[in-house]
């Protein structure tokens, strides 16, 4: 991993790359997701959208792991990782955010990131938990208070920080802001999965808020019963009538 020096301290990452090569994944044998080719370059933020059980879930949890792929490849920096279990992905650099039970609620802000740094020698765990607080200072005032007291964002801004504390170079977001009041949703994607990508880590993000996502996305596809039905930039899309109708409710465009 190749760490440069921008700035003060901050340190970049390199993001990774990932494709998804005809990828067709479920549960107990029967496909939910069908033949997906998507492309993650490096650094980039990448978005998934799509209505309610259209499979996005289901896509994420195939690529990191946790759900069985029935068909096609999985490719993280040019590496077959297809049907790896979950540890391993995560070694090979990808952190994953899930839709729910994203932190450990019983435990404080700092137990969980320290949690997140399992893979990590204890001697390594402080230096990592600091460097997270680079990334979100916003959690050093919190770092003593129960997860489960935090408010939604507050929340969600922890998990990030603890799949950071990995210096994952893929990080995978699902609906970071489901369930989440606007105003709050657009911090977490406006601010916070900035941030994140500030790191260098590429980012693969799930979202239901089309116009809030595309607007923090450099190409974006569009899933619909399992497969993509479309995908392009943020402009492509905004001038298709069929996504505005769709995704951004018609009318005005952003
Ligand atoms: N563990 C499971 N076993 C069997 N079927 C499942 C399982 N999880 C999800 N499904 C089914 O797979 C389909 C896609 O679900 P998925 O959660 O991937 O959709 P989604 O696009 O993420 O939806 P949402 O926007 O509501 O999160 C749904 O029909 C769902 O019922
Ligand atoms: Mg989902």
């Amino acid at each position: 991993m190749t760490l440069t020096e921008t700035g003060t301290s901050e340190r970049r990452i390199k993001g990774a790359s990932l494709r998804t090569e005809s990828l067709t994944a479920g549960y107990g044998g029967s496909p939910i997701v069908h033949e997906i080719s998507i492309e993650v370059r490096p650094g980039e933020i990448v978005s998934i959208v799509g209505p309610n059980g259209s499979g996005k879930s289901t896509l994420l949890k195939s690529i990191v792991g946790i759900v069985e792929v029935l068909a096609g490849r999985v490719v993280l920096e040019g590496d077959d990782v297809t049907g790896k279990a979950p540890e391993e992905i995560a070694r090979s650099g990808v952190g994953y955010v899930p839709q729910v039970d994203d932190v450990f609620g019983p435990l404080t802000v700092v137990e969980n990131l320290e949690m997140g740094g399992y893979l990590l020698r204890p001697k390594q765990v402080a230096a990592r938990v600091e460097h997270v607080l680079e990334v979100f200072p916003q959690l050093r005032r919190m770092l003593s208070r129960r997860a489960g007291k935090l408010s939604g964002g507050e929340r969600k801004m922890l998990a990030m920080g603890r799949v950071l504390m990995l210096e994952p170079a893929l990080v995978v977001l699902d609906e970071p802001t489901a369930n989440l009041a606007p105003m709050i949703a657009h911090t977490v994607l406006d601010e916070h999965v900035r941030q994140l990508a500030q790191t260098g880590a590429s980012v693969l993000i799930v979202e239901q808020r089309a116009r809030a996502v595309l607007e923090i996305s450099d190409r974006t596809y569009v899933l619909g019963g399992g497969r993509v039905r479309m995908e392009g930039t943020p402009t492509e899309l905004s001038a298709s009538d069929e996504f505005v109708d769709s995704f951004l409710g018609g009318g005005a465009r952003p």
